[in-house]
Parts: structure tokens; sequence; C-alpha cells
């Protein structure tokens, strides 16, 4: 891999990287077979992914005709990762072996081990018989839709193909490691103006809130549309505020400190809820949820924008999804990828029908989304909201910070890349998109703003 990292940082053209070996193994972070039962009978929020991530070498796997081989210089945390290494709700070790059963080369993927990551960014260094687009020596980032496109329903949206799965957590073989298979259409071009760790960090979170706001097939925002936010400062709800800001809506963003609330304000987002010292207590007891604090929710924000929500933006899942109906406009839209909190969900059904709301579902994105989000970044109009860089032996502690909530946006890995700061190659489209708008998160983590 040395060798590799020579060439990458030397700027070996692309037949030179072309001839380079590939080697036998690599270092990736990974979780094992054996241990999928190591957290029985311990609480969610015990579970320590410092535990169950190792870093070592795994076996490199046999390129597919459609896939490449990509040196990874860095990669990045997302909540997947966390539920990987928590094995919540499920071992992923059952989305290896249903891959495992269905293919000669899906069997490559059902094994003992499981390299995780759903975020990459880095060089490729050889390409598949089958791959057109894509050579050896380009400089890419990686999104997460793995789709098999030889099925007929993955031609619509790819997002509704039968066998969609999400990249590094459905399959092995992910991100978080030197090196990557990845199917040529995973591959976008990497944002010349950025950092490897910058342009590793966007790719799932930035596309999952572009397709729940702007895609067509989620929530459709329009300019103007106020936009409700929750975790407004986190993965995907700093690439949300982002999003509706570029797009001429006003966003509301709820956040859980007044450091947070400072750092949505420097983002350009004057509208925060701070739903800890507002003291948000939507449920009672484990079963009741109290009414009156969703009326309250409403009251805010309505003092705040003078008017309901378009859109809730909505993911923390049993713990808010009563909220987010109430407070959702008459006739406006809740749209949801995830439940953090518990998927069982309760809400009123009567603030639902009778005021013509709907509840919209979206998962990351397909293959035109992730692309026209990539271009939304690679233009300077959204920046990466990376706030820190961990090296790879340190994966474990960067996902208990995220598991814990304790970061803003998102975390950077760095994988092959040896320190952070490289792989810029136009320093004049940077200084134009402006180092202060593209290291904001950075600078708010070191206690700059
Ligand atoms: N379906 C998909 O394709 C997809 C893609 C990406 C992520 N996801 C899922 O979306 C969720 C969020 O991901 P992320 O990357 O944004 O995570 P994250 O970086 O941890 O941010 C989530 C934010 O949500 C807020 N939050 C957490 N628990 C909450 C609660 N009980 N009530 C209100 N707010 C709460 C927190 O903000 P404050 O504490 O500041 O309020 C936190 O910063 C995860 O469950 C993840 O798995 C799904």
């Amino acid at each position: 891999m040395q060798e590799i990292l020579e060439a990458i940082e030397g700027g070996a053209s692309g037949d030179d990287i072309a001839a380079l070996a590939i080697p036998e193994s690599y270092r990736a972070a990974h979780v094992l077979r054996a241990e999928q039962e190591m957290w029985e009978g311990v609480p969610s929020s015990d579970k320590d992914p410092r535990k169950s991530l190792h870093i070592g070498q795994v076996p490199t796997p046999e390129l597919a005709p459609d896939e490449v081989y990509v040196a990874v210089m860095a990669s990045a945390i997302n909540f997947n990762t966390v539920w990987t290494s928590i094995f919540e709700p499920l071992p992923t070790f059952g989305f290896l072996d249903r891959l495992g059963s269905e293919s000669v080369w899906g069997a490559r993927h059902a094994q003992d081990f499981h390299v995780v990551g759903s975020d990459a960014s880095g060089v490729i260094l050889e390409a598949g018989s089958a791959v057109r687009s894509w050579k050896p020596g380009d400089r890419v980032t990686v999104h997460c839709n793995y789709v098999d496109d030889q099925d007929p329903s993955s031609h619509d949206d790819s997002m509704l193909a039968a066998n969609q799965r999400i990249w590094g957590f459905e399959s092995n073989y992910g991100g978080l490691a030197d090196l990557a298979i990845v199917k040529a259409n995973q591959l976008m071009p990497k944002p010349a103006h950025l950092t490897w760790e910058e342009a590793a960090v966007n790719g799932l979170c930035a596309s999952t809130s572009y397709r729940m706001l702007v895609g067509r097939h989620a929530a459709r925002m329009k300019q103007g549309d106020n936009v409700f936010i929750w975790g407004a400062t986190g993965g995907i709800g700093a690439y949300a505020t982002q999003l509706v800001l570029n797009g001429g809506g006003t966003p509301v963003g709820v956040v859980s400190s007044g450091d947070r609330a400072r750092l949505l304000n420097a983002m350009g987002c004057e509208h925060v809820v701070d739903r800890k010292t507002e003291g948000y207590r939507f449920w009672t007891d484990e079963n009741t949820q109290d009414e009156g604090e969703w009326r309250r929710l409403g009251k805010t924000v309505r003092s705040l924008i003078g008017d309901d929500p378009d859109i809730v933006f909505e993911h923390p899942g049993r713990q808010t999804m009563g909220a987010s109906v109430f407070i959702a406009k008459r006739g406006g839209t809740i749209v949801t990828c995830a439940a953090t909190s518990g998927f069982m969900i309760e809400y009123d059904n009567r603030h639902l029908w009778m005021k013509l709301k709907r509840i919209v579902s979206s998962h990351f994105a397909n293959y035109q989304e992730a692309w026209d989000m990539n271009r939304l970044i690679d233009r300077g109009a959204i920046q990466p909201v990376m706030s820190a860089v961990y090296p790879l032996e340190q994966v474990g502690e960067a996902a208990r910070v995220v598991h814990r909530n304790e970061a803003e946006g998102k975390l950077a890995v760095l994988c092959l890349a040896p320190e952070a700061g490289r792989g810029v190659t136009d320093t004049e489209k940077r200084e134009r998109v402006g180092e202060d708008r593209i290291t904001l998160f950075q600078r708010h983590a070191r206690g700059e703003l």
C-alpha cells in the first residue's frame, strides 16, 4: 500500500497507477461474526463500538467486471457504522449471507468479517473489464447505493430495486479501509477544491438529505418553503439546513445546546429551537405522549416564522414523530428516513388526515440524486460539514462519539492519507468558495467561532 500511496501523492499517471500490484490483503475496519452476540443483555447506550470494531488485514477479494478497486484516502463515520458495531437492530452478517447466496460475485461478501464504511474518497487503481466511464488514476468519491443493474426493478428509480443495498452496511468491503471494491455506478468525480477527508464525508448524508428534500421522490421542496429540521447540525440535518437555504427556503433548526445553536446561526439559519434548554418532553412516560408539548413546539415555530412548516425533516423517530405530525402545516409533508430513538412510531392520526398532511418515506438516494448533490458540492454551493478527523486506528472511538451524540456534522477517517489537509488540486476554486465556509464545522469544533 505504501507504493500505491507514494504513486498517488507523487502525481503518477493513470498508466503508472494501473501498473501497480494490488496487494493480497489490506487494512480494514471490520466486525466479526463470532462476536455478533457480544452485546446480549447490554443496553444500547452502553454498547461500545471500540470493543467491536477491529482494525486488521483482510484478504483482497477478486474484482468483478463492473467494479473498480479504489485506494481509499479517506472515509467517514455514518450512523450505520454505529448500527453495525452495536449489532442493532440486527447483526449485518444476515445481509452478507443473503447477498452471498445471490450470485458467484455476491458469494465474495459472505465472510466471517464485515468491512464497514459507506463513504470514501480515493483513487481508482484498477477497473474491471465492463467498466467504461472510469479508469485508473481517476480521483473519485463514492456513493453507497449498491444495485444490480441487470434487475428490471432497478431501472425506474434504483432505490426501488428489489436488490437495493447500502454499500459497506449491507455489502462487505466498505470504505473504512485502505482499499475498497466499488461498482462503477457508485463513482462520482472528487471535488477538486476539497481535501480527501472533506470530500469523503458527503456521499451518504448529503445525498440522503437531497432525496428527502429536493429530489422528485420525496418532499419536493419549493422555493420559499418553511422546513423544520430535527438534528439540524447532525449528519443529515446539516446538509438539509444548507439545501433549504440554497433552495430559497426558511429552515427552522432544532439542536440540543446553545453551542449548536450558535453553529446553526453561523451557517445562516436564523430560526433555532434548542430542545434541551427549552425542556421539551414529548413523552410523559414510555407509553404516553403529551399533546401540550406538541402545541408548545407548534407555537414556538409560529412565533419564529409566522407560519407552520411546509415540510418536517424527520429522523429521530419514536421520540419526535407525534410532534412532527402535529406541527406540519395543513397539507404539509413529514419526510422520514430513520428512527434513531425507536422504530415503533405513534402519532395522532386525526392531526394527519383532518389536515390532509402526508408522511413520505425516503431512503438514501439513486445515482442521479447522489450525482446532483455531488455537483452542488463541487460548485461550492453546499459545504462539507466535517467537524473532526480520526485515523483509521481510532475508528471505534469515532463511532462511539457519534453513538453518544457528541459530534456535530460528520467525522472523517483518514485511511491511506497520512495526514489531514491533502488532496486539493484546485486551490483557486477553494479560495473562490471560501476557506471559512468550507471549514466552518472544523473551526466550530476547535472553539474558533
Ligand atoms: N435512510 C437513510 O438513507 C439514512 C441515511 C443517513 C442517515 N440515516 C439515519 O438518520 C439518523 C440520523 O443520522 P445522522 O447521520 O444525521 O446522525 P447524527 O449525526 O448522529 O445526527 C442526528 C441528530 O439528531 C438529533 N437527535 C438524536 N436523537 C434525538 C431525539 N431523541 N430527539 C430529537 N433529536 C434527536 C441530534 O441533534 P441534537 O441533539 O442537536 O438535537 C443529532 O445530532 C440515523 O438514525 C441514521 O441511521 C438514514
